[in-house]
């Protein structure tokens, strides 16, 4: 068994739901069932979309790159059933019952793949476009047991051939493929972020990937009913801490009416209440020359008025193929002043809103918590929820306190450590 198969055993095999017939029209609407990151999916897609769409779009894994799209460049390269494959010339239809590794299947953030780790050890990476191809491209070429680290350095450049990288930082790349070979005599070891979990496409309007016994085929463009969170680790953790001034009764007032409540979220407006605490709304968010409108929709999934706590599951999306999920936890208690307002949120983004990074996406939902925080103690005071501003936070005064806040915190790591001396 390989080291693959060993990581992703006992995720359900993939059910195929009826025999296909032989051919089919591009266009026409194919059902396929096969296991990524070691979660079986079920996706509905025209058979002319090949794999890298399906994996982008469909299933939210936007770290399979697209550079040619003609099989020349290798940045889409994946593994099927074990062996690097160039997503963009498969047929998603061609990988029915097949077992894909993206490079999200690779490592975490917090838990990287050797390859990840001496990629960055060897500055292995310049704009790290090419970088998901190199590392499944290096991971197909190092993983065959102890004959695969057995590669002589001198061979890496040819082996390693098949991914182009547009900054031409060959150097490190293969200095760190040499010394991931070098430190692991006995054999590669094998993916680390292989597990079942919850998979969702780009676009809250376009969910498609379903697993196990819950698949059901999925339309282009249907508006989503439900909010679907991803499994595995979030883009952004946010915990946010506010004192007010107003009572706490006064503030839960203003979380418990989300008309009010959306009110106070900057950009975001309420487009309509539907069943069951489900709310569709949009919001805008501007940050440099990224500029971002969400349509979306938010679910209070609890509501606890006699520990003032909430959860609420938002989704959305931008028509730029930006798309984020949230799980977002308010907890108004009584404090000193008044009243201390948590907000605890685990964020999900892709697509061009994914640029901000880890630290940006962090900083910048801190601060939009914060300026929460704020219209939400105003909203208590004054109890007029029409005066709170509803456009988007500037984004120069949005960098102005990203800046301050990074100072600040700065500081206070100086001071700790002269402290502690
Ligand atoms: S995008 Fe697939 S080889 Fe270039
Ligand atoms: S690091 Fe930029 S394309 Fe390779």
């Amino acid at each position: 068994m390989t080291q693959l198969e060993d990581r992703t055993a006992g995720a359900p095999p993939p059910r195929r739901p009826d025999p296909r017939p032989d051919r089919v029209a591009a266009g026409e609407l194919v059902e396929i069932a096969m296991t990524v990151n070691g979660t079986g999916v079920q996706v509905s897609v025209p058979a002319r979309v090949h794999l890298a769409d399906v994996l982008r779009d469909h299933l939210g894994l936007t770290g399979t790159h697209l550079g040619c799209e003609h099989g020349v460049c290798g940045m889409c390269t994946v593994l099927v059933d074990g062996a690097a494959a160039r997503a963009c010339l498969l047929f998603a239809v061609q990988c029915e019952g097949a077992e894909i590794v993206t490079v999200e299947g690779l490592g975490t953030p917090d838990d990287q793949h050797p390859l990840q780790q001496a990629f960055s050890a060897h500055h292995g990476l310049q704009c790290g476009f090419c970088t998901p191809g190199m590392l499944m491209s290096s991971y197909d070429l190092l993983d065959a047991g102890p004959e695969g680290t057995a590669i002589a350095p001198e061979e890496l450049p040819e082996q390693m051939s098949g991914v182009l990288c547009r900054c031409t930082g060959y150097r490190g790349i293969l200095a760190a493929v040499a010394d991931v070979a070098a430190r692991h005599p006995d054999g590669l070891p094998g993916p680390r972020n292989c597990a079942e979990r919850t998979l969702v496409g780009r676009g809250g309007a376009r969910a498609t990937a379903t697993r196990g016994d819950d698949a059901a085929p999925v339309g282009e463009a249907v508006l989503p009913t439900e909010v679907r969170i991803p499994g595995g680790a979030p883009s952004a953790t946010v915990e946010v801490r506010s004192e007010l001034a107003a009572p706490v009764e006064k503030v839960w007032e203003v979380l418990d009416d989300f008309d009010a409540l959306a009110r106070c979220l900057p950009g975001a407006e309420l487009v309509e209440v539907l069943p069951d605490d489900h709310y569709r709304g949009r919001a805008t968010v501007a940050l440099g020359p990224v500029r971002l409108s969400f349509e979306g929709l938010a679910h209070v999934v609890e509501r606890d008025a006699g520990e003032h706590r909430m959860r609420v599951l938002a989704q959305g999306a931008d028509a730029g193929g930006s798309a984020t999920q949230a799980d977002i936890r308010l907890h108004a208690e009584p404090g000193p002043g008044g009243t201390v307002l948590r907000a605890d949120a685990d964020l999900f983004l892709s697509g061009r809103v994914a640029q901000f990074g880890r630290a940006l996406a962090g900083d910048v939902s801190r601060r939009l918590f914060e300026q929460f925080a704020t219209a939400v103690e105003e909203t208590a005071r004054t109890g007029r929820t029409t005066s709170v501003p509803a456009g988007p936070p500037s984004a120069v005064r949005l960098l102005v306190d990203l800046v301050r806040a990074r100072a600040r915190r700065a500081v206070q790591r100086w001071r700790g450590r002269s402290g502690s001396r």
